[in-house]
């Protein structure tokens, strides 16, 4: 059967499918497929593998023949799941495998926004560096501080644990259980965001939630970008109540918003939280192996819809 890839993957996923015994087309380009070229190229396969950029709208998922959306992500906010149940679409993502990168990335971020790296890398390359001075881009310390989690699924998990190891206090809280976000923001001088993109958490820091924040809090975000007002956090650091953020992800990628592109105190990155060889790996077998299994009419590893 056919298999669209629609970015070139670990060569583990297309090597998986084809010993299957599937016809694998693995579309390449540095941007993503635009939604005319999905359309072009999706009649005729039986599956689809898509990336987190990818929308996976109602029309798409009823093209005839496909069978199943095997997600090249853990994130599914992507796809109409409603769409894909009504029409009889597998959906799976890849839970699980990309936990410790993706928790590694977040403390990276929290470390460069704390310890003001961007900042200080950007001032040396620039011949700014005259010498040590003892006022010169001070950051925060880890240890005492308290690190807020939003979402307490496997990477939240997993980032308290590494937090912890620096000396971080830490609360979290998930959108049904643990504190309420509102002593969350209230007590954080970090918050780190690792919930789903749901109609429920869509702008869940919005001006109201992120002026009840600490004064001078910090910000990391290594979930999905829509779940910041990106508006709101731009109007809150401006406005000197927040004291930084970091983000991998961003509302409308790969556009990032031009307010917190000018901002030194803002460390961006091009949503690179599952971004490591044995991690990349590992996604593109996951998702091999999820569409191969639904082709095959057997229960799919990791199937969400
Ligand atoms: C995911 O898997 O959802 C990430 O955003 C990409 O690593």
């Amino acid at each position: 059967m056919r298999v669209l890839v629609t970015q070139e993957i670990d060569p583990v996923g297309e090597h998986l499918l084809r010993q299957a015994g599937h016809q694998v087309e693995v579309r390449a380009g540095p941007a993503p497929i635009s939604p005319d070229e999905l359309r072009r190229r999706l009649p005729g396969a039986a599956a689809l593998v898509p990336m987190p950029t990818d929308r996976i709208d109602a029309a798409v998922l009823a093209t005839p023949g496909l069978r199943v959306v095997a997600c090249h992500s853990v994130g599914v906010d992507h796809v109409d799941l409603d769409a894909a149940r009504r029409l009889g679409v597998a959906v799976t993502n890849t839970p699980g495998v990309l936990t410790e990168a993706t928790a590694d990335l977040a403390m990276a971020l929290l470390l460069a926004v704390a310890r003001r790296l961007g900042e200080g890398e950007r001032l040396l390359r620039r011949g700014d560096f005259h010498g040590w001075r003892p006022t010169m881009l001070r950051g925060l310390d880890l240890r005492g501080a308290t690190l807020g989690i939003v979402g307490l699924g496997r990477i939240g998990r997993a980032v308290a644990e590494r937090a912890r190891a620096f000396g971080m206090t830490v609360r979290g809280c998930t959108s049904t259980g643990g504190e309420p976000l509102s002593a969350l923001l209230a007590h954080s001088d970090v918050l780190s965001l690792h919930c789903p993109l749901t109609p429920a958490t869509h702008h869940l820091l919005r001006a109201e939630p992120l002026a009840a924040m600490k004064r001078g809090a910090l910000v990391i975000n290594t979930a999905r970008g829509a779940v910041i007002d990106e508006d709101a956090l731009a109007d809150a650091l401006e406005a000197g109540h927040l004291g930084g953020a970091g983000l991998d992800v961003h509302a409308a990628e790969p556009a990032v918003h031009p307010r917190l592109l000018r901002r030194e105190d803002v460390v961006l990155l091009p949503h690179l939280g599952s971004a490591t060889w044995q991690t990349r790996r590992a996604m593109a077998e996951r998702a091999a192996q999820n569409a191969i299994a639904v082709l095959a009419g057997q229960p799919a590893p990791d199937r969400v819809a």
